[in-house]
């Protein structure tokens, strides 16, 4: 079986899906953002602070490249569509599937979090812009989308299945 990408925004359910669909599937789940934090030894939240945005956008394509390309369910971090080579890469070797969620939805479910270096200041304005921006690239890159908005994880996964058998 061909690797199966999660990609969608912050807040979509990718890493809660992806480890209920590995399950499901019996498969290893991978999330990027957890392999790059292994390769470098820090938190998403430090490598944006101590070696920026760029930095953390390269290793998040080696860690893409690294992943089995079989076998897998791989859930991304939110900003992995926005180079070229990852949306290519994702598409010519897996599944690629967009998990949507409409934005006062990202912003419900984000409203504690501080976790995400993006969504620092005025969090609604981020998720807008951030949101406006992104969706044209999540479309483009992914072979299948479904909405998140009011479903639970366990009816994702399941329309995720259904997807795969077509
Ligand atoms: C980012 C999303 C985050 C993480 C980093 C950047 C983004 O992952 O990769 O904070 O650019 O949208 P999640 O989508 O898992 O929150």
């Amino acid at each position: 079986m061909r690797a199966i990408y999660l990609v969608g925004f912050m807040g979509a359910g990718k890493s809660s899906v992806a480890k209920e669909l590995a399950k499901a599937y019996s498969l290893p789940v991978y999330d990027t953002d957890r392999e790059i934090e292994k390769a470098a030894g820090m938190s998403v939240t430090e490598i944006f602070a101590l070696k920026g945005e760029v930095y953390f956008r390269e290793m998040e394509t080696a860690a893409l490249k690294k992943i089995p390309k079989e076998n897998v369910v791989v859930a991304t971090g939110g900003g992995v569509i926005l180079a070229e080579a990852n949306r290519r890469l994702m598409m010519q070797e897996g599944m690629v599937i967009f998990l949507y969620a409409d934005p006062v939805e990202i912003l419900t479910r984000l409203e504690g979090d501080s976790t995400r270096p993006l969504l620092q200041g005025d969090k609604r304005m981020a998720v807008q812009s951030l949101y406006n921006s992104r969706l044209p690239l999540y479309k483009q890159a992914a072979h299948h989308e479904i909405d998140t908005t009011s479903q639970s994880i366990q009816e994702i996964v399941n329309e995720i299945r259904q997807r795969m058998k077509r």
